[in-house]
């Protein structure tokens, strides 16, 4: 596909921090629709690829396209169309549920009307309208992973970038964020996430990457990558591809 029809299009993308090459020249486009995942161990480089996409750090090297726009010189279009779900979990613990989805309609500007019906959606999709005046820290690890989820939907952006977005969370809960990914990608929201979780990539992923020390090591759709290494399943790609298993 070309380059500019991508919904990330990266190429020789490179970061250091001092010493440490964090991303060391990667390429790879995200096609628009479809679900792509960064997987690889600690350290890999994934968070830092995923910052430099919602402008939270600055690309030292390499083109970085984002929805067709370079991310270092439109930075805040880039953010508008953008969902972002973070690694660590940033919720405000002295406002409701409801009010976090409020706050952050407000940070993109949208009329209050509209922000109050978006943010009821976003309830319901996500499982919590009965808990909508309850603080963060009274939900389950999970229901906090959704309603951050559906922070990330209040500018019904195009793209979602999620970092790890079922890490900590117990099996049901994990499934029951996979059922609302899947059903985000069936209405066609483009999604980027990391994972540890081969099963994950296995289930969400159309395409992925492994990434090792801010390199790409092996890229290709779970079935191609498994076809073409001959393994059982994704984890045994990872061993082949670097000796080492992959640390949940
Ligand atoms: N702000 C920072 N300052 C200095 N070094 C950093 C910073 N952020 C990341 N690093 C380093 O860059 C490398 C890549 O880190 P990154 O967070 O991108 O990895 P990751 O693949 O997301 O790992 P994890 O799976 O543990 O989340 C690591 O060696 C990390 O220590
Ligand atoms: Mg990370």
């Amino acid at each position: 596909m070309s380059e500019n029809n991508a919904a990330v299009h990266a190429h020789g993308l490179r970061k250091h921090y001092g010493e440490l090459v964090a991303v060391d020249g990667i390429d790879f486009d995200v096609r628009v629709g479809e679900c792509f995942g960064l997987l690889g161990p600690n350290g890999a480089g994934k968070t830092t690829t995923m910052k430099m996409i919602y402008g939270l750090a600055e690309v030292e090297e390499g083109q970085l396209q984002v929805l067709g726009m370079d991310v270092s010189s439109h930075r805040r279009e880039v953010k508008a169309r953008l969902g972002v779900v973070p690694q660590a979990e940033n919720l405000d613990r002295e406002l409701t549920v409801r009010e976090n989805l409020l706050v952050q309609a407000g940070f993109f500007g949208l009329p209050d009307e509209w922000a109050q019906r978006r943010a009821d959606e976003l309830l319901g999709l996500a499982g919590l309208s009965a808990r909508a005046g309850a603080r963060p820290i009274e939900l389950s690890g999970g229901m906090r992973r959704r309603l951050l989820i559906a922070r990330a939907l209040i500018n019904d952006p195009a793209l979602v970038v999620l970092d790890e977005p079922t890490t900590g969370l117990d099996p049901q809960a994990r499934q029951s964020v996979w059922e609302r990914l899947e059903a985000l990608r069936g209405r066609g929201v483009t999604l980027l996430l990391s994972t540890h979780y081969m099963e994950e990539a296995t289930r969400l992923c159309d395409r992925l990457v492994v990434m090792d020390t801010g390199r790409i090591v092996a890229h290709g759709s779970p079935a191609e990558l498994m076809e073409r290494f001959g393994a059982p399943n994704l984890e045994a790609v990872f061993l082949q591809l670097t000796g080492r298993e992959l640390d949940a």
